[in-house]
């Protein structure tokens, strides 16, 4: 997806803000303009109060001076806005390819409203083909993975299990401190089975399936910007 459709797709989401509002922000390169584009409304004397998903959109919400609360002070928030890596018919995501999925689905679980932005590529049919994220506590690695690949045999995944790497080399960490499994399914049949059985993994902390979670997505296409609405 190009730059410039992210940032259409993020622009076309700033008309859900409202003044006063207490938003979430999200993580990864298209939330990262959305963040832009409410900066400049901010610096207008545009009103709200953020929480932001990572260290990442903490750091770039700080420069651009959007005030930021987190959910210690706040108990919800109106509205969050933040990409996918898939989105089927019934707005069931697949996130974390950014790896902030664990804090990406407290907020939105925080939220009254969550808005996806994205382009139209990652509108699916069915979930699957972008490999799940599955974040785990580094205590018993082995033993988790053991269970995770035995749920995703049953659960008919056709592709491995990978412990993500960062561009160095390194294990990655989240901003939770923990590791992220990536699972490749080709097609998730029942995701809210997959994730009631990933769950029940001791070592499993989260998952990038967001089921029940997402009520609108403006998708960028090369004609413009799609809305859609549960
Ligand atoms: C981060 C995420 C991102 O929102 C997702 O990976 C999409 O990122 P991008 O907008 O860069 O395609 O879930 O954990």
């Amino acid at each position: 997806m190009s730059d410039a459709l992210k940032r259409e797709a993020a622009r076309a989401a700033l008309d859900e803000v409202r003044s006063g509002m207490r938003i979430g922000l999200g993580t990864g390169s298209t939330a990262k303009h959305f963040v832009d584009l409410l900066g400049e409304k901010v610096a207008q004397g545009f009103d709200c109060l953020c929480v932001p998903t990572s260290i990442a959109t903490e750091c770039q919400a700080r420069d651009l001076a959007i005030p930021l609360t987190t959910l210690e002070e706040i108990d919800s928030l109106d509205l969050t806005v933040d990409g996918t890596d898939e989105i089927d018919r019934d707005f069931q995501l697949i996130k974390g390819g950014g790896a902030a999925l664990l804090r990406e689905k407290i907020v939105a679980a925080a939220s009254a409203r969550m808005v996806v932005i994205a382009d139209d590529s990652k509108l699916v049919e069915h979930l699957g083909k972008f490999p799940l994220p599955i974040e785990v506590n580094p205590f018993g690695l082995a033993a988790t993975q053991r269970s995770v690949a035995k749920v995703l045999s049953n659960m008919g995944a056709t592709g491995g299990l990978v412990l993500r790497k960062s561009t160095d080399g390194e294990i990655l960490i989240t901003d939770g401190g923990h590791y992220i499994l990536d699972a490749s399914f080709g097609r998730i049949s029942d995701a809210k089975a997959l994730s009631t059985a990933l769950l029940e993994i001791p070592g499993v902390v989260q998952h990038g399936l967001f089921i029940g979670l997402c009520q609108q997505a403006y998708l960028a296409t090369p004609n413009g910007v799609i809305q859609l609405s549960r």
